[in-house]
């Protein structure tokens, strides 16, 4: 699976994933603000923005595959993968299944712990209705802090735009891969590299408690939690996100 990736900056290699159901367009201010110190790669995971869907099976494992494949493609041992939500489900299936391509992680508003029955059952009823031809307006306001939805009208209008364009087939295979994913908090406890954890204290998907839990699991990890930003930490509140990882990197080097 070849992976349409926009990319920026020399350096170091940091690989951003992003979350469901948006695209490498998400991290526009991480490609501006963090290519000074790094080469930034931001591919779209398969079936959003410019990626094929292709025929497998949903599973965050396929799309951790296809990170890993890219990497080969990039003539890239290793790099420092952080993913944002959905991307840090596939980040640590990442983890779990190519631990040697990883010089450091950073696990930005998602979490370790898998679906319940009733979050999976609920994923399933998203995909039916997305291949009935519905769309994915109504989680705008879930996806974005009160801050965000109250005073950043530039960041509400763009995330509405970014989740009006995800493509109807490749949101309902990713709601199955992500209702299949399995638990990663062993994944985490066995992670012999340094980690980022990043939350956002309006976060009402992945709340702060599920940052906290991934940080206690990681052998060596430092938690940031941003002020004032929700689940979309990385487009509400780009120049604290930026700071966190451009300090995480220093440190990392
Ligand atoms: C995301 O932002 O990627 C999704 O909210 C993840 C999820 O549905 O669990």
């Amino acid at each position: 699976m070849r992976l349409y990736t926009r990319t920026a900056g020399s350096g170091l290699p940091l690989v951003l994933l992003h979350a469901f159901p948006l695209s490498s367009a998400m991290w526009l201010a991480q490609r501006g603000g963090l290519a000074a110190g790094c080469h930034v790669v931001t591919p779209d995971l398969r079936g959003f923005g410019g990626s094929p869907l292709g025929d497998d099976e949903p599973s965050v494992d396929a799309m951790a595959d296809d990170v890993a494949e890219l990497l080969d493609t990039m003539g890239l041992d290793k790099a420092v993968v952080g993913g944002l939500s959905m991307g840090g489900y596939v980040a640590m299936a990442l983890a779990r299944r190519h631990p040697g391509r990883l010089s450091g992680v950073i696990l930005a508003n998602t979490k370790a712990s898998p679906d319940t029955p009733e979050a999976a059952a609920n994923r399933e009823t998203i995909a039916q209705r997305l291949l009935d031809g519905g769309d994915l307006l109504d989680t705008v306001p879930n996806l974005l802090g009160t801050t965000s939805l109250e005073r950043r009208g530039m960041v509400v209008g763009r995330v509405r735009g970014l989740v009006g364009s995800a493509p109807a087939r490749a949101a309902a295979w990713a709601q199955r891969a992500m209702a299949a994913r399995p638990d990663s908090f062993d994944t985490l406890r066995g992670l012999n590299v340094p980690a980022l954890v990043v939350a956002g204290d309006e976060d009402k998907i992945t709340p702060v408690g599920d940052a906290e839990a991934m940080t206690k699991a990681l052998p060596d990890a430092r938690l940031v939690v941003i002020g004032r930003a929700g689940h979309l930490s990385a487009i509400e509140t780009p120049e604290t996100f930026n700071r966190a990882v451009a300090d995480f990197l220093t440190e990392l080097a």
